[in-house]
């Protein structure tokens, strides 16, 4: 009888803790990146961000503040070692400068959810999709 009840025991904590890999709580600091998680478009998700209602790009753009974010040109001017580390995706400067937390920005800032787009993009390699 006592052996049942361990391995009934033993069997709920199984499951309680097996159940907490689900629970994530979202710090400010660093969002969580699922990388299973279905890719993120450049194009569609990660531009957007920079260019619509001019967000990054009232300064941002084609002669003004570098990097230049236009649709036409933002790819290629973050696409190097200077604003994308792939081996550490929050190191990259595309991401951290204007994350949500920071202070090296004084300027516009990513959301929370755009930060976790712009982070999941370069976890999943920082393509061009
Ligand atoms: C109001 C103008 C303005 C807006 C809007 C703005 N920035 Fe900036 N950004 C600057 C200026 C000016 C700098 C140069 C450094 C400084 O003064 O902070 C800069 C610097 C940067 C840098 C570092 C450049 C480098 O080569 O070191 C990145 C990356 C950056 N901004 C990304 C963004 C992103 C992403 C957005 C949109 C969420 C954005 N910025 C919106 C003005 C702006």
């Amino acid at each position: 009888m006592k052996k049942i009840k361990i391995v009934f025991t033993v069997a709920v904590l199984m499951l309680a803790f097996g159940a907490c890999k689900y629970d994530f709580i979202i710090p400010e600091e660093a969002p969580p990146v699922d990388p299973n998680a279905s890719e993120v478009s450049f194009s569609q998700k990660v531009l957007p961000i920079f260019t619509t209602g001019n967000n990054c790009t009232a300064c941002h753009k084609t002669g003004g503040t570098s990097p230049d974010l236009t649709a036409a040109n933002a790819y290629n001017v973050i696409n190097n070692a200077k604003y994308i580390n792939i081996a550490n995706p929050s190191g990259s400067k595309i991401y951290s400068v204007a994350a949500p937390s920071t202070s090296e920005h004084s300027h516009k800032k990513y959301t929370a959810t755009e930060a976790v787009i712009v982070l999941s993009w370069i976890t999943q390699g920082a393509k061009n999709n």
